[in-house]
């Protein structure tokens, strides 16, 4: 990841655990070292990373964290900062996130504020937080009044990547990942979406060279557009977030509770803005249809009723759009939503009026 005097090393690799304690060695810490993580990943992960670490002679120090968005919240911030402080953990220390991108944010935003900032290492251990959010270095927890509303851009000192770690992940939350697989192509990788078309069951299935494919893809295109743009202040960064303003629309209409997954909320967003882009005459239709038939056949949801989001139910003034609203990309009272001239063509548009995406949105099913 190229960020100046804040670039990083991402290592992927199968069986990368393994190897932990040669690369942990590097950042210059021996002795013991704060891991971060969830009792379900610890007890799926955990023995590989232990043994991986004792190579080199350091000791895990599992910190437990509530599993999922319970992780994510005041409380959860101010146990694990009071356990980090509680070792003795210094600003020149590397404090370890092994888990999902819930774990990998609140442990990321406690780096980030622990003795004014120390360092961590994402180990990431779901499909969503090795192609996503374990890179770019944005953390956060959630508020009353919404998801990622407290946080810090904090990046890791390293990514460590093991692919093998899928292997106990729920299917369920893998084909939620690779939406976001899917969504580099969509973005700007025209070719990227063909392999996605012909591999994207091998990905699920566990073929590792189509793992290693798709997560090295979806890094790189992501370190390109966080090294343009780290900030999010010149709109490239933006991009990242195709499906996004539909789908957290959708994932709040529906609550935070889980019925919808995050990745799930954006395959739907992503057919969801094809079709817009589409009927804006903007993009060919043939298009839009691949993108709905693709993530389609990887059974992610692609339409509004499949998430229990009807018409009626959008007709009667509750509604997608006036969750959008609470969107914080909005800026000075304009939505940019971003859309499509095709596969591998996504853009900004500064232009979408509401009424329109809501008269949209009715004629879905
Ligand atoms: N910082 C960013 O740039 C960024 C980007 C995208 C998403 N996010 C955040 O990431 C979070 C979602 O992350 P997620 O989808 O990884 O979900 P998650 O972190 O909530 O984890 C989901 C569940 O999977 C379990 N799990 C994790 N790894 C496992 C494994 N290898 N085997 C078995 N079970 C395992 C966990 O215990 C947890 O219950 C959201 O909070 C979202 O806001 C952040
Ligand atoms: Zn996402």
């Amino acid at each position: 990841m190229e960020l100046g005097e804040r670039s990083y090393p991402i290592f992927i690799g199968d069986r990368l655990l393994a190897a932990s304690g040669e690369i942990l060695a590097r950042f210059g810490r021996d002795g013991r070292i704060a891991v971060v993580t969830d009792e379900r990943v610890w007890d799926c992960a955990g023995a590989a990373l232990t043994v991986g670490l004792a190579t080199a002679g350091i000791e895990a120090h599992p910190i437990f964290m509530p599993r999922g968005e319970e992780a994510k919240t005041w409380s959860g911030l101010s146990g694990l900062v009071d356990q980090l402080l509680e070792l003795g953990v210094e600003r020149s220390d590397h404090i370890v996130a092994l888990g999902g991108g819930a774990i990998g944010d609140v442990t990321g935003f406690a780096a980030s504020i622990v003795k004014r900032g120390c360092f961590y290492l994402q180990i990431p251990t779901t499909l969503l937080a090795q192609v996503d959010s374990s890179v770019g270095g944005k953390t956060a927890i959630n508020s009353a009044a919404g998801k990622n509303l407290v946080g810090a851009f904090h990046q890791p000192a390293a990514v460590l990547i093991d692919p093998s770690t899928l292997d106990t992940l729920p299917e369920r939350e893998l084909r939620a990942g690779y939406a976001e697989v899917a969504k580099y192509g969509l973005i700007g990788d025209a070719g990227f979406f063909a392999w996605c078309e012909d591999h994207g069951e091998a990905v699920i299935a566990g073929d590792i060279a189509a793992r290693l494919h798709a997560i090295e893809t979806s890094v790189r295109a992501k370190a390109a557009i966080v090294a343009d743009d780290e900030r999010e202040t010149s709109g490239r960064r933006a991009l990242l977030n195709l499906g996004h303003t539909f789908g957290h629309a959708i994932e709040a209409a529906t609550g935070l509770s889980g019925r919808v997954l995050h990745g799930e909320a954006v395959a739907l967003g992503m057919a969801l803005a094809f079709r817009f882009s589409a009927e804006r005459g903007l993009c060919p239709p043939d298009d839009a249809r691949r993108v709905s038939d693709h993530l389609r056949g990887m059974r992610l949801p692609t339409s509004l009723c499949e998430v229990g989001l009807s018409e009626a139910g959008l007709a009667d003034g509750g509604g997608l759009v006036p969750h959008m609203l609470h969107d914080k990309k909005r800026a000075r009272g304009s939505l940019p939503f971003i859309l499509a001239h095709g596969i591998g063509k996504a853009f900004v548009d500064s232009s979408v009026e509401l009424h329109e995406v809501e008269a949209f949105l009715r004629r879905q099913d």
